[in-house]
This record gives C-alpha cells, sequence and structure tokens, in this order.
C-alpha cells in the first residue's frame, strides 16, 4: 500500500517537473531550465516506472541509462545547429517506434479487455505511422531523399484505403487477439501509411510535420500509457500530444495556411506558372554599406536561415553593438517561422548573447518598419518575400511576412539571387530601395565590423 502511494507522489512529481518544464521552454530566457526539469522528471518517472514493475535487474536499467546518456550526449554535442531539425525528426521517429513496442508487448499481459486490445492497436497505429513518417522527414531534410512533393494520381485515395484497411485489421485484432496476422497486418500497414502520407508533402514544410508527428508520438505514448496501464506514459504522452498539435497550429498560422493545404496540397511542386520577375538588380559592396550604416539613426536586422548556414550570429552581434556605439538604434524583427525549426533565430541569437528584449516579433515590428533607416536581411529570403503580399498567384500569397521593404533601404546579404526554401523567386530583390551585399553572410557581416572598427 505504501509502495504504491510513494510510486503515485513521485508520478505526480514528475508530471509536476513536466508541466513547468513545458512553460519554462516557451520563452528563451527560461528554455534551459524548462529543458533540465522536464529531464528531470523523466529520469524519476523511468526509474520508479522500472523498480515499480521490478521487469529486470537494476544493473541493466543503469547500463541502459548510461548508454542512454553517452549517444544523447555525443548527438547533441556533435549534430550542427543547422541537422537539429533532421535530429528531431529521428528522435520522434523513436518515440514513434517505442511506442509501437511497447504496445506489442502489452500482449503478453493476462486477462487482456476489449479496451486494452484497442489502445494495444492504436499504439502500433499511431507509433507506427510515427516511426516511418519520421524517417520519410529525416530523409527529406537531410537531402537524402528530394525534398520534392511526390505525387502520383489518386494518392488521397490510396491513402484512405490503406488507413481503413488498417481500422479492419484493428477490428479484426480486438475480436482475436489470439490470431497474428492481423497484429502483423496492422503494423506493416501503419509503416506503409506513414511512408505514403508523408512523402507527398514536400521539403519547405517538414518541419510542421515534424511538429505534428510530435504531436503523433504523444498519442502513441498515452495509448501505450493506456495498454500497460502506467499513469505517468499516459500524463507524459497527453502533454506531447496536446504541445505539438499548439505548435503545428502556430507555425501553419504563421504561414497562413491551414493544416489541409499542409498535408495535402503538395506545396513546393513546380506548377510551371511562375511569373517571370522584371527589374533591375542592385548590388552593392561591403564598404559602401558601411557608410549608409554609419549615418543611420535605426537599423532593423532581419535573420534567417542562411544566418544559421553561415553561422554568422556572432558577428551580428558585434555588428548591433558597434551601430548602437554609433548612437543608431537596434533591434531584431525575427518571423515565427524562419529558418528550420521553431525558435531557430532566437536560439542562435541567444548564443551570440543578443539581450531577449531586443528580439521583436513579427506583429510588433511590421507597423513600424517605416521608420526603419536601414533593414538588413541576413540570410532570410522566404520570410521576407513580398510576393506574399503582392502576387495573389504566388504559391505564398498571404504568408504573413516581414515588411522589410517598407524600412528606408533594404541590405539583403545572401550569396547569389537563389530562392529559399520554398523555391519562388523573390520581388524584394529587385525593389527601388533594395540593396544586394552578395556573399557568405558571416564574410559580409565581418568586412561591415572591420569597416567600423577601423
Ligand atoms: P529561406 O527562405 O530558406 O532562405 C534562406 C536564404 O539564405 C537562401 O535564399 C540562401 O540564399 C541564403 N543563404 C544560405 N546560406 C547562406 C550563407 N552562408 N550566407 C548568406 N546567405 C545564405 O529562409 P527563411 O527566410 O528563414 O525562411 C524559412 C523557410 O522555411 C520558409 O519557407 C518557411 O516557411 C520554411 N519553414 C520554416 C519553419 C520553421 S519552424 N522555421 C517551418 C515550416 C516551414 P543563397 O543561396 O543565395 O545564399
Amino acid at each position: 500500500m505504501q509502495t504504491v502511494i510513494l510510486i503515485n507522489l513521485s508520478y505526480t512529481l514528475a508530471a509536476v517537473l513536466f508541466i513547468l518544464g513545458l512553460k519554462f521552454l516557451s520563452h528563451p530566457a527560461t528554455a534551459r531550465r524548462g529543458n533540465i526539469l522536464s529531464a528531470l522528471g523523466m529520469l524519476l518517472a523511468v526509474v520508479v516506472t522500472l523498480l515499480d514493475q521490478s521487469i529486470i535487474d537494476y544493473r541493466w536499467i543503469l547500463l541502459g541509462i548510461v548508454i542512454g546518456t553517452v549517444i544523447g550526449t555525443l548527438a547533441a554535442r556533435l549534430v550542427a545547429m543547422t541537422a537539429m531539425p533532421e535530429m528531431v525528426a529521428l528522435l520522434n521517429g523513436f518515440g514513434g517506434i517505442s511506442s509501437l513496442l511497447v504496445g506489442w508487448v502489452a500482449l503478453a499481459q493476462p486477462d487482456l479487455s476489449n479496451f486494452i486490445l484497442l489502445t494495444i492497436f492504436l499504439s502500433i497505429l499511431i507509433g507506427g505511422v510515427t516511426f516511418t513518417g519520421s524517417l520519410v522527414a529525416w530523409g527529406k531534410l537531410s537531402e537524402r531523399i528530394s525534398g520534392r512533393p511526390f505525387l502520383f494520381h489518386g494518392q488521397r485515395q490510396v491513402n484512405a484505403l490503406i488507413l481503413l484497411a488498417n481500422f479492419m485489421c484493428g477490428v479484426m485484432f480486438v475480436l482475436y487477439p489470439a490470431q497474428p496476422l492481423w497484429l502483423y497486418l496492422a503494423i506493416v500497414l501503419s509503416a506503409t501509411l506513414g511512408v505514403m502520407t508523408v512523402m507527398p508533402i514536400g521539403g519547405a514544410d517538414m518541419p510542421v510535420v515534424i511538429s505534428l508527428l510530435n504531436s503523433y508520438s504523444g498519442l502513441a505514448a498515452c495509448a501505450a500509457g493506456f495498454a500497460i496501464s502506467n499513469n505517468i506514459l499516459i500524463v507524459a504522452g497527453s502533454l506531447v500530444g496536446a504541445s505539438g498539435m499548439i505548435l503545428t497550429n502556430i507555425m501553419c498560422k504563421a504561414m497562413n495556411r491551414s493544416l489541409g493545404n499542409v498535408l495535402f496540397s503538395g506545396f513546393g511542386a513546380p506548377s510551371g506558372d511562375d511569373d517571370k520577375l522584371e527589374g533591375e538588380v542592385k548590388s552593392l559592396s561591403a564598404e559602401d554599406a558601411y557608410y549608409i550604416l554609419e549615418a543611420a539613426q535605426s537599423v532593423v536586422i532581419v535573420p534567417g536561415y542562411g544566418m544559421a548556414v553561415a553561422q554568422a550570429q556572432h558577428g551580428v552581434k558585434e555588428l548591433q553593438e558597434l551601430l548602437e556605439e554609433n548612437g543608431c538604434e537596434v533591434v531584431y524583427a525575427i518571423h515565427p517561422v524562419a529558418g528550420r525549426m521553431p525558435g531557430h533565430m532566437n536560439v542562435l541569437l541567444a548564443e551570440a548573447d543578443v539581450p531577449y528584449d531586443l528580439l521583436l516579433e513579427m506583429d510588433d515590428i511590421n507597423p513600424r518598419m517605416e521608420t526603419f533607416d536601414v533593414a538588413i536581411v541576413i540570410g532570410a529570403n522566404d520570410v521576407v518575400n513580398s510576393a506574399a503580399r503582392e502576387n495573389m498567384n504566388s504559391p505564398i500569397y498571404g504568408m504573413p511576412i516581414i515588411n522589410v521593404d517598407y524600412a528606408r533601404t533594404v541590405f539583403v546579404l545572401k550569396r547569389s539571387m537563389a530562392s529559399g526554401f520554398a523555391g519562388l523567386d523573390n520581388p524584394l530583390f529587385y525593389k527601388e530601395n533594395t540593396r544586394m551585399i552578395f556573399g557568405d553572410a558571416k564574410e559580409t557581416v565581418n568586412k561591415l565590423v572591420r569597416e567600423f572598427s577601423a
């Protein structure tokens, strides 16, 4: 009796740590603390569960914790910041396959009720979809497979049939649990469904897909929690499921697209009706840009994925300080989907110790964009693509962007005229007040810093 109370108290404490962790994760200043609290909660939950169930010898538990810690620490240390979304995709996939396996072994329990059988089936269905879907997302993000949407006629109908067949297997499995065929079929169909539903989605939408798969992995864990009657797994799974869904919703809103559009529109497939952009592209050297910056009273810096690639954030911070010393007001404008993962720019700028209060959200900066002397776009493209505002034929028409073209002068730091992740031309580059400063963002920023320091 006492053990049961102790275990439930530990689970409650773990749940409180998860919830506090999530709360702290919602702000860059407290995110690290949030991570540590959640990890502590998970450690507590894992240790208490394993000790309680006396499933295996505790030495195996310790060995598992040590091996997991070594792999996790190495992976987190070695992975490049730009490869972080791929890593998250893989971790999601592992979450999915774990739930599938937990569901599967739950079959070994005695006296399986229909409800438990149903939850076993759900953990296999959702876990399987999450596993293979995440692997495809990982392949697309790491460019091991093409980021182009893979589309064919009747695709949705085929996917609907696979899902229907899977549900029928589920019904048969609940009715005849002793017959393993239905379970194996459900596993194969779920794995197939994961591949088939992510393949038609373009590489540019992978961060949304990952967030959605993250939510699925939570739901799968929740189902697995019911299957083995483990309260903390149910709580943790629900929290992951809900937070993944909230994040997915935030990203869709930031792109002004519905989830259905992300999942089914094949966004990123060549449309063949691109409007050719006309106008003159005016380039500028870093040396000439310096004279304009030296006279500027207010500057807004708009970072994007290219800043992450170039690892220019430390130079950017230096430039910010030099501008401030020169009497100029400097702020940063952060688009919610700049980069390749939620909070990508916040993380990079925090790494360079840029004060949080200088980071302004798109909705706060846009109304006062006209007041800035210079907007410096550093490796951003889609999030400042004025076609989203001006061209009704553009696939991103309606997506909220940072209106840098409303500033008096716009500097765009990038290496070429190449398009961003969405694969679209950007009319901003041809505007009267835009100057392209070609080159690697870090080198260009360093040149500007040198000019200021000279
Ligand atoms: P992008 O539109 O992908 O543009 C990045 C630009 O950086 C490229 O045009 C590239 O041009 C430039 N670049 C790359 N390496 C560079 C370097 N070393 N130095 C200078 N420039 C460099 O990035 P964005 O504006 O941040 O937009 C993010 C995209 O991801 C959007 O399409 C968004 O919808 C999508 N997305 C993001 C998320 C999240 S959560 N972040 C979620 C869903 C979708 P050059 O090759 O010419 O240098």
